[in-house]
């Protein structure tokens, strides 16, 4: 099976971690700074630091940013629970507004009718790796003020006119989990232009304290910290990265360029000026009477991974459309999330699939994954 999902792990990962665990410094230490500092020259934000996931990531850069109980954060629903869920960590309620159905990005235009008194942040997620258009979002915000914090999981290489994502807003999240473009296992990394909110998530992931550690709490924290082989093996990824990053580059236009060629789909807008991350490639079928599983269960059987990613939308998660289980739901009234409705991210979520794209795929068995899908088209 040609597969969607495959780590790009070499020896060398394998050893920097043996080296971690054979110097019995399991915790946060030397590898961990290393990969701070690549981090934030490969993104270019003047501070970057690791956190234990791109949830806490996230979270952290909530309470960081004082975004907190009954605050409102427009977001978009086309995206993976964790964006909304960090939302509702902090107190503050996600307000779904739709997406562009040509970006599958949260529609700037959708942003504003949901702006109300409570308005506090957006929070735009460059899914799967194609950045937001973050010249509209950042004008709205700023005629607004409110705060911005992308989303920007998916978006390791993610460029707009040269500029990483996640140096737009206030704070840029990121995760390493196990299939991203870059991997940790685990892992996430809070990036910010701004000193005090990066001091303030420092001791935020660190239960509170000061950076000369000791058990003074100053704030109420957390331990989001992450783990010193996390940090090995995540400094030798971002070694790595040009490597990983031009080949998954090399993947996206070979298909861009070989699946235009298709009446019966649309593949995910870019704009001009913006470098898609190449995490994953979706397309979006416009046949009638086609469906996502008739093309997946075809792809399957002729040995091609594919699936569809976020087929339900956050609002319509079944712990959304009941939040009597959320503890916060005692003292904070949301939305009745079974009420929205956000047609595009629907039809979105309705109608793509997902392709290899991952290093391991070679030009051959690319080219076969597009003679598979008009073979498949040519018979239905
Ligand atoms: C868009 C998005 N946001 C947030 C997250 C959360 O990251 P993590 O799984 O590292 O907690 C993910 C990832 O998995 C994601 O894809």
């Amino acid at each position: 099976m040609i597969p969607v999902v495959d780590v790009d792990i070499k020896e060398r990962e394998i050893e920097a971690v043996k080296d971690v665990v054979k110097s019995k410094f399991l915790i946060e230490g030397k590898n961990t700074k290393m990969f701070e500092e690549k981090f934030s020259n490969f993104t270019g934000a003047k501070f970057s630091t690791v956190t234990v996931n791109g949830t806490c990531a996230l979270h952290l850069a909530m309470i960081a940013l004082d975004i907190g109980p009954k605050d409102e954060v427009i977001t978009t629903p086309f995206t993976f629970i964790a964006s909304s869920n960090a939302i509702l960590f902090s107190g503050a309620i996600p307000i779904f507004a739709d997406i562009d159905k040509e970006t599958y990005n949260i529609d700037p235009e959708k942003i504003e009718d949901k702006i109300t008194d409570k308005t506090e942040a957006i929070m735009p997620v460059h899914i799967f790796g194609n950045p937001c258009d973050m010249k509209a979002i950042m004008d709205i915000a700023e005629d607004n003020n409110l705060i911005v914090l992308e989303d920007c999981a998916q978006g390791h290489g993610a460029l707009i006119d040269n500029t990483h994502v996640g140096n737009f807003g206030q704070i840029g999240c990121f995760s390493f989990y196990g299939t991203k473009n870059l991997v940790g296992g685990e892992g996430g990394a809070v990036i910010t232009n701004n000193e005090e909110l990066f001091e303030k998530v420092k001791s935020l992931k660190n239960h509170g304290r000061s950076p000369a550690g000791g058990y003074a709490h100053y704030r109420i924290g957390y331990n989001y910290r992450s783990t010193d082989m996390t940090g090995a093996i995540m400094n030798v990824q971002m070694e790595r990265a040009d490597e990983i990053l031009s080949k998954r580059h090399h993947n996206g236009n070979r298909y861009r360029k070989m699946l235009k060629e298709f009446d019966e789909l649309v593949l995910q807008k870019i704009f001009p000026g913006h470098q898609h991350s190449d995490y994953i490639m979706a397309p979006i079928i416009q046949k009638e009477g086609v469906t996502q599983q008739q093309i997946i269960e075809y792809l399957k059987s002729k040995n091609v991974g594919s699936r569809t990613i976020y087929s339900i939308l956050s609002y319509q998660q079944p712990c959304y459309k009941d939040l009597s289980n959320w503890h916060l739901s005692r003292v904070i009234d949301y939305p009745d999330y079974s009420k929205t409705t956000c047609p595009n991210a629907e039809f979105i979520a309705q109608n793509h699939f997902e392709l290899p794209m991952v290093t391991s795929l070679t030009d051959e068995s690319l080219d076969y994954v597009v003679s598979t899908l008009r073979e498949f088209f040519d018979n239905h």
